[in-house]
């Protein structure tokens, strides 16, 4: 019996009667059997969602400026080695992050001989599978949790060079999990195995989340999302602290109305990029 149905019980007892619900816990996880997935499962991402410029309408401005994003990486990561493994990550909440990750990995999978792996490591508030459009099975959580073999946490896309790890199951303690050693050790692995490609990591922010910034001193190259207007300065620049010693690639300033676009619809997609 739980504490809770205890105190429950008791207060029953004194009240001189039956308790008058009874509390179902959840099973413990070890009950849950880990998901399998038979075979490698292809998506087809959402064409319509008016947040993937790149695929809606490939010839845009908004579009334009991912490529111009996209060519920027690829030089800054090709120059002495090829460094694969990057995260995108923003000071706070809900600055485009998973936006971002999600279109470049598109865009680049798309357009450079390049194959690209898009990872959701949001274990806290995971979206990369919204954007794209598909129900979540195993991913990411469940390799860290059960061991579950990268491989099997693939998902492929209809755009042919870009497969997909989503978040997974929704675990009890998600932070914990992204700080783990496992992770350390999971993302050393993905680096190595999937050598020939790009790697995308979408990640929580990192001002509220200290689990963040261990991840940003693994990868080859953290992209940083500001949200024009609207992540305060004070934040850009205490992240800019904590990113020090991180191997920093660039800047992408979101929703940006610095560009005079000629449709002025797109101006909220306006990403542009400051690498430097
Ligand atoms: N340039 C943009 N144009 C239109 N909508 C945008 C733009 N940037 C962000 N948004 C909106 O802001 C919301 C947050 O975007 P996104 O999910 O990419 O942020 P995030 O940084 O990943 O958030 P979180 O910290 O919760 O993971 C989305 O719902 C999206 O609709
Ligand atoms: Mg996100």
């Amino acid at each position: 019996m739980s504490r809770i149905e205890k105190a429950l019980e008791k207060a029953a007892q004194m009240r001189n009667c039956e308790p008058a619900i009874h509390v179902v816990e959840k099973p413990v996880r070890e009950e849950v059997p880990p998901p399998r997935q038979s075979e490698t499962r292809t998506i087809t991402i959402n064409a319509d969602n008016r947040l993937l410029p790149t695929i809606k309408e490939p010839h845009s401005a908004v579009s334009e400026q991912y490529r111009k994003l996209k060519s920027a990486l690829v030089r800054l990561t090709n120059e002495d080695r090829f460094r694969n493994l990057l995260m995108v990550t923003s000071a706070i909440a809900g600055e485009g992050k998973s936006m971002t990750a999600a279109n470049l990995a598109i865009s680049m999978a798309q357009e450079y001989d390049l194959t690209v792996l898009l990872i959701d490591a949001d274990l806290r508030r995971p979206s990369i599978h919204n954007y794209l459009g598909f129900e979540q099975t195993i991913g990411l959580s469940d390799c860290l949790q059960d061991g579950i073999n990268l491989g099997d946490a693939i998902i492929k896309t209809d755009i042919d060079k870009l497969s997909i790890i989503s978040a997974g199951r929704e675990v009890a303690k998600p932070l914990e999990l992204f700080a783990s050693k496992k992770m350390q050790d999971l993302m050393a692995e993905i680096k190595h195995r999937y050598n020939d490609r790009y790697v995308i990591i979408d990640t929580p922010p990192l001002l509220p989340f200290a689990e963040t910034r261990s991840l940003a001193h693994i990868v080859d190259g953290v992209i940083f999302v500001i949200h024009e207007g609207v992540t305060p300065q004070e934040s850009v620049a205490e992240a800019k602290e904590i990113l020090k010693g991180c191997p920093v690639l660039g800047v992408v300033l979101n929703d940006s109305t610095a560009l005079d676009l000629e449709n002025s619809h797109y101006s909220r997609y306006y990403t542009r990029q400051t690498a430097s």
